[in-house]
């Protein structure tokens, strides 16, 4: 049976991935799940396979070199998958030396024990689309330049050429796949789909209720992004991982949406129609409202507290490669990874409100 350590287990990719290797996959395969001491642990995305008896939790920090060389070393993985980071790119201008501790001495901390301990192990590091950062054309492929806008995305950059030297110096079996972004009921709270979401099934209860809706407050609300499914991408994850030879590959939808689009649907998935609109010359006066009984409530706001001090205007991924050398494609449409969060979260909702 094949061992895999995934770091990141609480979290969204994490937890997909064991979830698609316990569960869903044809896999025999034993999952060593990593995560770091917290006081208060969410276990929310591990309830899936916590019981799975070819599951284990073990404890492990990324800064911290002495735990993974003694996770590597005592389990002897065959797969080691990385998804363990400081993935939000907006609190990165805040702690850049903790995010490059994670994110980049994380990945060479990872790579030295497989090197030491366990030199056939294959291992994934889990890059972004945010490398891509001030665009230069669309969509963006393996050859876009690194054009980091954030301390998230350079570290995420210079992983990328960490990964290529310990492939190339000793001949280790190490991919950084570029992944743009995706999302599911396993997402976490701050980012923006989810926020949305949430925000949305809050607002579908209030109303229900007869009570006074809470409007979401967002920042950049012009930004484009390409979305998919988290589980459709652990997929292509365990696909790059049983290549023959290493290479990386892109994991995009190849569509760009804008935040106003996620925003507008995921008020129609739940039942309600609304605008945008904006006062002449004003951008912070950007708001939504939604049409309720010859009502019209404000739904949403622009708060430029949740700006960034740099942003990625806009991301749209080329996945081709991927799709026909490693025979993967995406299941989950945009319009059904929408109504997939809104429905999960007004169910989730409805006793909260
Ligand atoms: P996530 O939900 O935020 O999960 C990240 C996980 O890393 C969390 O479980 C977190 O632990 C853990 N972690 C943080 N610091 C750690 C440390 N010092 N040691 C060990 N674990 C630590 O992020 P995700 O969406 O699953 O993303 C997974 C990976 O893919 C990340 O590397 C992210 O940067 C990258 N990525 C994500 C996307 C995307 O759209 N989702 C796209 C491209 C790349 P806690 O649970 O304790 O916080
Ligand atoms: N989080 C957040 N909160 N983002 C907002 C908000 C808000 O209130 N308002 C506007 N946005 C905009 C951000 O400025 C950004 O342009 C876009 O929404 C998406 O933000 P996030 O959902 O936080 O994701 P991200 O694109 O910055 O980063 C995610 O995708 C990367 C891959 O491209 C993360 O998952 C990264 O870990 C990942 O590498």
């Amino acid at each position: 049976m094949k061992k895999v350590l995934v770091t990141g287990i609480l979290g969204q990719d994490g937890s997909s991935m064991a979830n698609y290797l316990l569960n869903d996959s044809e896999e025999n395969v034993r999952v060593y799940g990593m995560m770091r001491r917290l006081s208060t642990p969410n276990f929310v995305n591990t309830k899936s396979f916590s019981d799975h008896k070819n599951f284990e939790l073990v404890c492990g920090d990324l800064a911290d070199e002495v735990s993974i060389n003694n996770l590597v070393r005592d389990i002897q993985p065959d797969y080691f998958v990385n998804f363990g980071a400081n993935s939000f790119v907006g609190c990165s201008w805040d702690m850049p030396v903790q995010v490059f501790d994670v994110n980049t001495l994380g990945v060479i901390r990872c790579l030295e024990a497989i090197r030491k301990h366990a030199p056939a192990c294959k291992f994934y590091s889990a890059g972004s689309s945010e490398e891509m950062g001030d665009i230069d054309y669309s969509p963006q492929d393996l050859n876009h330049p690194i054009k980091p806008r954030s301390p998230y995305s350079a570290s995420k950059a210079a992983a990328r050429h960490i990964v290529k030297v310990y492939r190339e110096s000793y001949d280790m079996f190490a991919v950084h796949g570029i992944l743009f972004n995706h999302e599911g009921i396993r997402r976490g709270e701050e980012f923006v789909t989810r926020k949305i979401t949430k925000g949305v099934a809050k607002i579908f209860h209030q109303i229900r209720l007869a009570k006074e809706p809470t409007p979401i407050e967002l920042g950049n609300v012009n930004a484009l992004r390409d979305w998919s499914d988290a589980d459709d991408f652990v997929v292509g994850v365990w696909l790059m991982l049983n290549q023959e030879h290493p290479k990386d590959y892109i994991l995009s939808s190849n569509e760009s949406h804008s935040i106003k689009e996620f925003v507008t649907k995921a008020f129609k998935f739940a039942g309600f129609s609304g605008e945008w609109l904006e006062d002449e010359g004003d951008a912070l006066s950007t708001r939504f409202v939604i049409h309720h009984q010859n009502e019209i409530l404000l739904a949403l706001k622009v708060n430029p507290k949740y700006y960034r001090p740099a942003e990625v205007a806009e991301l749209c991924g080329d996945s081709n490669p991927a799709r026909e050398e490693l025979g993967w494609s995406p299941k989950t449409s945009f319009d059904q990874l929408v109504e997939k969060m809104v429905h999960w979260d007004i169910e989730k909702a409805e006793h909260t409100t």
